[in-house]
């Protein structure tokens, strides 16, 4: 990651604070996009900013809770106005790759419970076509090689370029990483997505998958993309 990079994401982070209001429960992403944006959400609630968070990750409750923003009990949370959210890749229709940081099941959960979603990128997540940064799927630990085995055929009939499926490691590349749900994710590394909705689906129909990192559009929630550039930060809005 470039240090441009990195000022691109503080500047889409710092443009996403304009859709911020008192009152509003606020989902709050996961990744080093969105933990700018939680930082600059800490400083406005020190200025007085009423608002509520429902984080995405544990990583996330911790960042949020190190700076004193109030957090809604899961479990008592039907509705959210606005999630706040990186992505690791953004085609030109807004639908997204997210899971890089393994944070996926929870991150759509949320996004889904949304009436907006504002995603918070730098200009290097802008793809054609959906598929080079590789797909995370979030699986149970039982039976690995079976539900490997399905998503490979499933990658083959949705026309993915690539098929190839690994395991991810910790950084210590010997243990499997467990997610915040206690799963595992495979990364499928498709090179190339020409149906990420026909794949996204299939994927979801398979039993030991309980979620792909593909966002298409959600028919409840409004989507703005808040990319930071060079220039500034720019804004691209769907409203569905
Ligand atoms: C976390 O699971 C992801 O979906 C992140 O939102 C995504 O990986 C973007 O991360 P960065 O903001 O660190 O690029």
């Amino acid at each position: 990651m470039s240090d441009n990079s990195d000022l691109q994401k503080i500047k889409a982070a710092a443009a996403a604070l304009d859709y911020v209001q008192d009152g509003m429960v606020l989902g709050l992403g996961t990744g080093s996009t969105a933990a700018h944006f939680v930082r600059l959400l800490g400083d406005k609630v020190k200025k007085g900013c009423k608002i509520q968070g429902v984080p995405t990750s544990i990583a996330t409750q911790e960042l949020a809770l190190s700076l004193q923003i109030p957090l809604l009990d899961i479990e008592k949370v039907t509705h959210i106005d606005v999630t706040i959210d990186g992505a690791d890749e953004v085609d030109p229709q807004l639908r997204l790759i997210k899971g890089g940081g393994a944070a996926l099941l929870r991150e759509k959960l949320i996004a889904h419970a949304s009436a907006h979603m504002v995603v918070i990128a730098d200009e290097g997540k802008m793809v054609d076509i959906l598929g080079k940064f590789p797909l995370p799927v979030e699986i149970i630990q039982f039976g690995v090689a079976i539900t490997a085995n399905k998503i490979f055929e499933c990658l083959r009939a949705t026309n993915c370029e690539g098929t190839d499926i690994q395991l991810r490691y910790k950084s210590d590349g010997t243990t499997p990483l467990v997610t915040d749900n206690g799963n595992f994710i495979l990364d499928c590394h498709c090179i190339m997505i020409p149906d990420p909705i026909g794949l996204c689906a299939q994927l979801n129909a398979i039993p030991g998958v309980v979620e792909n990192g593909i966002f298409p559009i959600f028919a409840n929630t409004n989507r703005t993309l808040v990319l930071g550039t060079s220039e500034g930060a720019k804004v691209v809005e769907l409203v569905s």
